[in-house]
């Protein structure tokens, strides 16, 4: 019980990476409106931060996930337990996650969502994890490139906890989960 965690990226870190990357968001959709998604649960705190920083106009959006498990990880299809609200038509949609790992979950939503007939889809990870990928998913904006250790905080849980915490950080147990 009581895991450690070493802390990788502090509050402060995090917090002036999601400013910088909101300027860049804010000029490249300079006149344009952003239609930003939510994959839940670990992108939404990430959501949050970084939609208070954005200037130009914004509708949110949440959509919910769960894989199916191991029969069919490799082809990374999703079960939708909660689907978006609004539709995608027209729209210059932004995906906010909270971590592109293997890629599977993300290059499964991105194409439906283009199915959608959105005008433009960009993805935003607060993390990603280059060495991990296996299917090849463009991410547009990325606060930070991490090592392949397994994290949590900012949203991003180990057994559904630590969501809460303020900063990145590593848990340091025996055994870790995926
Ligand atoms: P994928 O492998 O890119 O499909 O990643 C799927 C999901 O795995 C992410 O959205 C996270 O919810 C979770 N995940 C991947 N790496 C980590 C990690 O280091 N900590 C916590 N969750 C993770
Ligand atoms: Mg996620």
């Amino acid at each position: 019980m009581g895991d450690r965690i070493r802390v990788m990226l502090t509050e402060q870190e995090v917090d002036n990476r999601i400013r910088e990357i909101a300027e860049e968001i804010n000029r490249d959709y300079q006149g344009k409106e952003i239609h930003m998604v939510c994959v839940l649960k670990g992108g939404a705190f990430f959501m949050c931060e970084l939609a208070k920083r954005i200037t130009v106009p914004v509708s949110l959006d949440f959509m919910s996930v769960s894989s199916y498990g191991n029969s069919t990880k490799s082809s990374g299809a999703v079960r939708i337990v909660k689907d978006l609200d609004e539709p995608l038509e027209g729209k210059d949609v932004l995906v906010v996650e909270d971590i592109v790992d293997s890629g599977r979950t993300l290059s499964y939503l991105l194409e439906m969502m283009w199915d959608r007939h959105p005008n433009s889809v960009h993805l935003c990870t607060l993390l990603d994890k280059p060495e991990r990928r296996v299917r090849d998913v463009k991410v547009d904006y990325c606060c930070f490139q991490i090592p392949d250790e397994f994290v949590v905080g900012y949203g991003l849980d180990y057994a559904q906890k630590y969501r809460n915490l303020p900063y990145i950080g590593v848990v340091e147990t025996d055994s870790k989960g995926d």
